[in-house]
């Protein structure tokens, strides 16, 4: 089942020079390809609209700072089951939680600063992708 899914590497792992080894874990996975990538520091309107479902939690107000802070890269990946498989290498939240082999597992240890951003489901992906890659809706 071909899909496509919203990623954003977030402003830490730009700052940490992780892209390249992020990206390069994304495409060694087979079958799986960028279909759209822009490197930005994204506006505060862009993120308002990203996270509109967590407006009002404790982490809202930190995160939309922490996700302004720097250049991110956004990215469209196609591929087999790609929505459930971004989310899987990426692993969960709470990078210490997170099993070695994946990237929050192998490089984050800050909740805040979890490295990636992988849609969850076919929905919020088509909205997502809306988001960051209108020219793509
Ligand atoms: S929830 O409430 O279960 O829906 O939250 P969750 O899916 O785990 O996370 C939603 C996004 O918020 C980020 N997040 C945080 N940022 C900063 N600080 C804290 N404590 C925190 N907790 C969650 C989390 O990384 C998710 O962002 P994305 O960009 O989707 O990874």
């Amino acid at each position: 089942m071909s899909q496509r899914t919203l990623v954003l590497l977030k402003p830490d792992a730009v700052r940490r020079g992780l892209v390249g080894e992020i990206i390069g874990r994304i495409e060694r996975k087979a079958g799986w390809t960028i279909g759209a990538l822009e490197l930005r520091t994204l506006e505060r309107a862009t993120l308002e609209q990203h996270y509109a479902e967590h407006v009002g939690k404790p982490f809202y107000e930190p995160l939309v700072e922490f996700m302004s802070s720097g250049p991110s890269v956004a990215m469209v990946v196609e591929g087999e089951r790609v929505i459930e498989g971004l989310r899987a290498l990426a692993g969960p939240t709470d990078p210490i939680a997170a099993a070695p082999g994946s990237i929050r597992g192998d490089f984050g240890t800050i909740v805040r600063e979890n490295l990636i951003h992988a849609s969850d489901s076919v929905e919020s992906a088509e909205r997502e992708i809306k988001i960051f890659f209108p020219e793509l809706g």
